[in-house]
């Protein structure tokens, strides 16, 4: 979900409309609003749906603007997608209203207390919950802070809470508990935000807020404290973007404007970390080279999409830094009672730096000893945080549900962390670290170049936009990438998709094969290994012969392939460890295109939300 919070002028209804557009890409399943005007009155809207649907609701039915206010846009977890259900919530009469992002696992032991109370509600959602028991507290308090310092402590599980009464018309009070907020300092108001991209476009100065903390703004102070009621010290920080970098410019979506902005993020992401041909991550030297010595065993952690980069990343530092390395979706990993000294490193991988399930593996690893860096899009999120390194990616605010440039900035910050590893350890002549650093110097051109060819990877798109299911094969670090074209695919086209091994087809999947069916193969340079090449193309035979439609996507000049493909998609020439951040790109363009050919929402697809902070 996304939230924002405001106090200043009577401009709310700006401020959280402008806020919510930006945050939408947090879910969108509802969107709601409530803002006191200046009479002191608490007006409330809600729909569910897009937030365009609130925006006309309001143009329909407008309500006061105010100088407070809080609004919400949502992603579904308790009680379905309904008006009903929208946030906010409202306590004490309808005088107060509540948003909520998380989930409180207690809500059901405190809605039958409050039910045995004589309190009636609404919605199904966890939430009303937490409106009915802040009213019954500031009923007894008079005092919004003590009233929410009680509810909040009283709250088990995940949450961002936000919550404004009228009786208090110039605060706003938020809480936070393993759920995002920060804080955004203006001249004469404040904000709140699941994220900066709520209040950026006012200020881009910014507070991080920590785990269980209580936030008060009104519009010339700002006051943290812990949940007891003690104050704490904040950090502030400045966003290191602008409002026009989370803006879609002249594009026909973010995904459009993201794709191209791909030899960006490799060349921010590479920026000021290869000094005199070698790397140097300052970030990391908290860690200490020591730590880094005595490691022996790495764990990826991540989910969806960065766990694919996690997965080329892998091959990258094992190969580099001779060190174990494995890879786990981090809702897998927690449970299952892995081994974990002090010598394992967790390299967590998350473009927002919220997703619930990484930030639990990240906390549950480091509780059993490990050292921990998270690899990170978004300044200030909560898993760097939690972690005992940062490793910035530097692609820029990724709004797109979908991940596109994060993941090729999140393979290469791997790289780099790869190479600086291997130099710690001394495990990589000087002669490959320069290789690698220039081929990785090269990245953002040669993407540059594949980017070419978008129109004719969206003449395929519109010419398959009828395809019911569609392949992906490939082998070594093009594996992952199978996987990764296979879940754009279905994250943004809705179509059935798969990645697979190559080498795994005859074991399997190869009785999928029917005449027609449409098999995407990445393949590798037949200059990297004769042998791997050759293998691929006789994989692209055997599933040729059995009538398959082959796009092969294989490096210039590789004419080896023609014979067998029905469509080739040409990468230019990088050593094998870096075909990857140049062959994932027609399959992010290809799953993009086939969506905009078939009419549906690029940049929103259905059901799904960019930041789950829930697990
Ligand atoms: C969600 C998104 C995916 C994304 C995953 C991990 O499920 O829909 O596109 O890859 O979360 O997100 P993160 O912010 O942790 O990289």
């Amino acid at each position: 979900c996304g939230i924002v919070g405001y106090v200043g002028t009577d401009k709310s209804l700006e401020v959280l409309l402008g806020g919510l557009k930006r945050l939408e890409y947090r879910g969108y399943d509802s969107a709601g609003i409530a803002v006191i005007a200046p009479d002191g009155a608490l007006n409330t809207a809600k729909k569910a749906g897009k937030l365009s649907v609130l925006v006309d609701e309001l143009d329909a039915n407008p309500i006061p603007n105010g100088g407070t206010g809080i609004g919400h846009t949502r992603w579904a977890t308790h009680g379905g997608p309904t008006d009903r259900n929208a946030h906010p919530h409202l306590g004490d009469d309808g005088r107060l209203a509540v948003i909520h992002n998380g989930i409180i696992e207690n809500f059901a032991t405190l809605k039958d207390e409050l039910l045995a109370d004589g309190f009636t509600f609404e919605s199904e959602t966890d939430t009303e919950v937490a409106a009915a028991l802040l009213g019954r507290e500031y009923r007894t308090t008079g005092d919004l802070n003590e009233a929410f310092r009680r509810v909040v402590s009283r709250l088990e599980g995940a949450f961002t809470l936000l919550a404004l009464h009228q009786d208090a018309p110039h605060v706003v009070v938020g809480a936070r508990r393993n759920s995002p907020l920060v804080i955004g300092l203006g001249e004469g108001e404040n904000f709140l935000g699941s994220d900066v991209a709520a209040f950026v476009e006012h200020t881009r100065n910014a507070m991080a807020i920590g785990q269980d903390q209580i936030v008060t703004i009104t519009p010339d102070s700002v006051t943290v404290t812990d949940f007891a009621g003690a104050p704490v010290e904040v950090e502030p920080f400045e966003v290191a973007w602008d409002a026009s970098a989370a803006e879609k410019g002249g594009w026909s979506s973010f995904m459009a404007k993201e794709i191209a902005e791909e030899p960006d993020a490799v060349a921010n992401t590479l920026r000021g970390r290869l000094v005199d041909g070698a790397v140097h991550i300052p970030e990391l030297d908290g860690l200490g080279d020591e730590v880094l010595a005595e490691i022996d065993r790495i764990t990826i952690i991540a989910c969806g999409t960065a766990a694919y980069a996690g997965m080329v990343g892998s091959y990258a530092i094992e190969k580099w830094a001779r060190v174990p390395v494995s890879v786990e979706l981090s809702h897998e990993f927690r449970y299952r009672e892995p081994v974990i000294t002090d010598r394992t490193l967790v390299i967590s991988i998350s473009q927002s730096g919220e997703t619930m399930d990484t930030l639990m593996a990240v906390k549950y690893a480091r509780e059993a000893g490990a050292k921990a860096i998270s690899v990170c899009n978004t300044q200030g999120a909560t898993i760097p945080r939690e972690s005992d390194a940062a490793l910035y990616t530097h692609a820029g605010p990724e709004v797109a549900v979908a991940s596109t440039k994060a993941f090729v900035a999140q393979i290469t910050a791997l790289y780099l962390f790869g190479l600086h590893l291997a130099r710690v350890r001394g495990t990589l002549s000087a002669v490959a670290q320069r290789d690698a650093i220039a081929e990785l110097a090269a990245v953002p051109d040669k993407i540059a170049t594949v980017l070419e060819s978008h129109e004719t990877i969206a003449q395929l798109a519109k010419w398959m936009s009828d395809t019911r299911s569609v392949l992906f094969l490939g082998r070594h670090v093009g594996y992952p990438i199978a996987l990764e074209g296979a879940l754009k695919l279905k994250e943004l086209a809705y179509i059935h998709a798969e990645g697979f091994a190559a080498g795994e087809l005859k074991h399997g999947p190869i009785a999928l094969i029917e005449p027609g069916q449409p098999v995407f193969v990445v393949v590798p340079s037949p200059r990297w290994s004769d042998e791997m090449h050759k293998k691929v193309v006789s994989n692209i035979q055997e599933i040729r012969a059995r009538g398959a439609r082959v796009i092969a996507i294989a490096e210039a000049g590789d004419a080896a392939v023609l014979p067998f493909a029905d469509e080739v998609i040409r990468i230019p020439l990088a050593a094998p460890l870096f075909e990857p951040l140049l062959a994932v790109v027609p399959l992010q363009i290809f799953a993009m295109e086939l969506s905009s050919a078939k009419g549906l929402d690029v940049d929103q697809p259905r059901n799904l939300a960019k930041s789950v902070t829930v697990e």
